[in-house]
Protein backbone atom coordinates (compact mmCIF):
# COMPACT_ATOMS: atom_id res chain seq x y z
CA UNK A 1 0.00 0.00 0.00
CA UNK A 2 3.28 2.48 0.85
CA UNK A 3 4.67 1.57 -2.40
CA UNK A 4 0.88 2.35 -4.04
CA UNK A 5 0.93 5.83 -2.45
CA UNK A 6 4.96 6.60 -3.14
CA UNK A 7 4.42 5.43 -6.98
CA UNK A 8 1.24 7.80 -7.21
CA UNK A 9 2.92 10.88 -5.45
CA UNK A 10 6.07 10.78 -7.71
CA UNK A 11 3.55 10.12 -10.93
CA UNK A 12 1.59 13.43 -9.57
CA UNK A 13 5.05 15.08 -8.20
CA UNK A 14 6.51 14.18 -11.70
CA UNK A 15 3.52 15.20 -14.06
CA UNK A 16 3.46 18.15 -11.95
CA UNK A 17 7.08 19.57 -12.79
CA UNK A 18 6.70 18.18 -16.56
CA UNK A 19 3.37 20.50 -16.23
CA UNK A 20 5.25 23.78 -14.89
CA UNK A 21 7.92 23.32 -17.42
CA UNK A 22 5.83 23.12 -20.60
CA UNK A 23 4.38 26.14 -18.79
CA UNK A 24 7.54 27.69 -18.88
CA UNK A 25 9.23 26.56 -21.97
CA UNK A 26 6.12 27.33 -24.09
CA UNK A 27 5.67 31.10 -24.28
CA UNK A 28 10.27 31.14 -24.19
CA UNK A 29 9.82 29.16 -27.14
CA UNK A 30 6.93 30.98 -28.99
CA UNK A 31 9.15 34.31 -28.14
CA UNK A 32 12.75 32.67 -29.82
CA UNK A 33 10.61 31.89 -32.44
CA UNK A 34 8.02 34.15 -34.03
CA UNK A 35 5.77 33.09 -36.51
CA UNK A 36 6.64 34.40 -39.99
CA UNK A 37 4.88 37.69 -40.81
CA UNK A 38 4.28 38.55 -44.45
CA UNK A 39 5.65 42.02 -44.79
CA UNK A 40 3.30 43.87 -46.25
CA UNK A 41 4.00 45.76 -49.39
CA UNK A 42 3.66 49.26 -48.51
CA UNK A 43 3.63 51.54 -51.97
CA UNK A 44 3.25 54.98 -50.28
CA UNK A 45 3.59 56.66 -46.65
CA UNK A 46 3.22 59.79 -45.11
CA UNK A 47 6.54 61.39 -43.95
CA UNK A 48 5.89 64.32 -41.97
CA UNK A 49 4.58 67.92 -42.49
CA UNK A 50 6.61 70.00 -44.81
CA UNK A 51 7.77 72.52 -41.59
CA UNK A 52 9.02 69.22 -40.07
CA UNK A 53 12.05 69.13 -42.63
CA UNK A 54 15.03 71.57 -43.35
CA UNK A 55 16.36 72.41 -46.44
CA UNK A 56 19.42 71.21 -46.98
CA UNK A 57 18.72 68.45 -44.59
CA UNK A 58 17.80 65.01 -45.54
CA UNK A 59 15.64 62.33 -42.46
CA UNK A 60 15.32 58.80 -42.10
CA UNK A 61 11.99 57.94 -42.60
CA UNK A 62 9.96 54.93 -42.48
CA UNK A 63 8.99 53.27 -45.59
CA UNK A 64 7.04 50.34 -44.80
CA UNK A 65 9.26 48.02 -42.35
CA UNK A 66 12.12 49.25 -44.16
CA UNK A 67 14.36 53.29 -44.15
CA UNK A 68 13.78 55.84 -46.77
CA UNK A 69 15.79 58.77 -47.04
CA UNK A 70 14.09 62.13 -47.75
CA UNK A 71 16.20 65.09 -48.39
CA UNK A 72 14.74 68.65 -48.88
CA UNK A 73 16.66 70.04 -51.51
CA UNK A 74 15.30 73.22 -51.78
CA UNK A 75 11.42 75.19 -50.47
CA UNK A 76 9.98 72.67 -52.86
CA UNK A 77 12.74 70.75 -54.28
CA UNK A 78 12.67 67.05 -52.95
CA UNK A 79 14.04 63.26 -53.52
CA UNK A 80 13.76 60.44 -51.80
CA UNK A 81 15.30 56.69 -51.66
CA UNK A 82 15.57 53.87 -50.30
CA UNK A 83 17.99 54.20 -47.35
CA UNK A 84 19.54 50.78 -47.68
CA UNK A 85 22.90 50.70 -49.79
CA UNK A 86 23.27 48.95 -52.60
CA UNK A 87 26.11 47.24 -51.49
CA UNK A 88 25.99 45.50 -48.53
CA UNK A 89 22.46 46.96 -47.06
CA UNK A 90 23.77 49.37 -44.54
CA UNK A 91 21.78 52.52 -43.95
CA UNK A 92 22.52 56.05 -45.91
CA UNK A 93 22.80 59.46 -44.89
CA UNK A 94 22.81 62.86 -46.31
CA UNK A 95 26.01 64.93 -46.32
CA UNK A 96 24.65 68.44 -46.32
CA UNK A 97 28.12 69.45 -47.28
CA UNK A 98 28.82 67.93 -49.99
CA UNK A 99 24.89 67.66 -51.20
CA UNK A 100 25.48 63.98 -51.65
CA UNK A 101 24.45 61.09 -50.26
CA UNK A 102 27.15 58.56 -48.05
CA UNK A 103 27.22 55.20 -46.65
CA UNK A 104 29.58 54.74 -43.57
CA UNK A 105 30.22 51.32 -44.20
CA UNK A 106 32.57 51.02 -46.89
CA UNK A 107 32.64 55.11 -48.03
CA UNK A 108 30.27 54.67 -51.06
CA UNK A 109 28.99 57.74 -52.65
CA UNK A 110 25.66 58.84 -54.19
CA UNK A 111 24.51 61.92 -55.86
CA UNK A 112 21.38 63.64 -54.99
CA UNK A 113 19.71 61.31 -57.99
CA UNK A 114 20.73 58.03 -56.31
CA UNK A 115 23.72 57.38 -58.30
CA UNK A 116 26.53 55.83 -57.42
CA UNK A 117 29.39 58.17 -57.66
CA UNK A 118 32.57 56.34 -55.88
CA UNK A 119 33.06 53.35 -53.52
CA UNK A 120 31.58 50.15 -53.62
CA UNK A 121 27.87 49.92 -54.24
CA UNK A 122 26.59 48.13 -57.78
CA UNK A 123 23.52 50.05 -58.40
CA UNK A 124 21.96 53.23 -57.73
CA UNK A 125 19.19 53.90 -54.66
CA UNK A 126 15.69 52.80 -55.23
CA UNK A 127 14.19 55.98 -55.89
CA UNK A 128 10.65 57.23 -54.68
CA UNK A 129 8.16 60.00 -55.65
CA UNK A 130 7.65 62.95 -53.25
CA UNK A 131 4.54 64.98 -53.44
CA UNK A 132 3.37 67.27 -50.88
CA UNK A 133 -0.18 67.15 -50.30
CA UNK A 134 -1.37 70.19 -48.55
CA UNK A 135 1.43 70.01 -45.88
CA UNK A 136 1.99 66.63 -45.66
CA UNK A 137 4.95 64.85 -47.69
CA UNK A 138 3.63 61.91 -49.41
CA UNK A 139 6.79 59.45 -50.31
CA UNK A 140 5.26 56.52 -53.15
CA UNK A 141 7.04 53.82 -55.13
CA UNK A 142 7.16 54.21 -58.53
CA UNK A 143 5.21 52.22 -60.99
S1 LIG B 1 27.29 48.80 -47.50
FE1 LIG B 1 27.27 50.76 -48.35
S2 LIG B 1 29.21 50.97 -49.23
FE2 LIG B 1 29.22 48.97 -48.45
Amino acid sequence: MTQTRRGLAGWLLGGGVTASLAAFLYPVLRFMTPPPVAEASVSEVAAGKVQEFKVNAGKLVKFGSRPALLIRLGDDEWRAFSGICTHLNCTVQYQESGRQIWCACHNGFYDINGKVVSGPPPRPLEEYTVRVRGDEVVLSRRA
